[in-house]
């Protein structure tokens, strides 16, 4: 059974591993242990691991989470196997998670515009795309542009049934 929970600094070593997996430094950055220890202890951010049974399949880590002003980021998303609808399940699993647990408004995300990949999932499971930030990300010694995508409350309120 799919699921997602709170990340734990048990979960590290499998975040590490698959933010470090061949090819990922071209889509998302990547943290120390000290640096990922820090901000799970800093109280803004929010990491979550997904599972399929009782196998972790990836990682995400939110920015701002239950921030007052209601504008959350999806700082890092990696799923350590693609192409097996984790990413889907995930996605949809957060984004109701904020939502729900939290005054969130805004949920948005900044990624590589080469990513086609990341940018089918994240559409289909309601992210808009924005625009073109210019070098908005300094990644490994140069700034990158970056795509913003983001979902709003109301949006996600239409796609859900159960919201009254
Ligand atoms: C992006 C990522 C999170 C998506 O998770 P995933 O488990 O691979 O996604 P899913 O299996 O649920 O869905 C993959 C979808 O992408 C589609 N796809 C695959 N390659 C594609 C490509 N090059 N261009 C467009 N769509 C593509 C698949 O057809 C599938 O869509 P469909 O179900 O409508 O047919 C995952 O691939 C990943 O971790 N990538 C590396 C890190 C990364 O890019 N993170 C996001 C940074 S912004």
């Amino acid at each position: 059974m799919f699921a997602i929970a709170r990340a734990t600094e048990a979960d590290l070593p499998f975040i590490m591993e698959t933010e470090r997996l061949p090819g990922y430094e071209a889509f998302i950055g990547r943290s120390d242990d000290a640096q990922h220890r820090a901000r799970m202890a800093n109280g803004h951010a929010a990491h979550f691991v997904a599972r399929d049974g009782d196998q972790a399949v990836g990682f995400a880590i939110l920015r701002d989470w239950n921030s007052a002003d209601g504008i959350t980021l999806l700082m890092r998303i990696a799923i350590a196997k693609p192409g097996q609808g984790h990413g889907k399940k995930f996605l949809r699993a957060l984004i109701d998670k904020v939502f729900t647990e939290t005054p969130c408004h805004r949920f948005w995300l900044g990624q590589f515009p080469d990513n086609h990949r990341a940018r089918h999932v994240y559409e289909s499971v309601g992210f808009i795309a924005e625009g073109v930030a210019r070098g908005n990300v300094y990644l490994f010694g140069r700034h990158h542009d970056e795509l913003i995508m983001s979902i709003l409350r109301p949006e996600w309120a239409a796609l859900s049934p159960s919201v009254p």
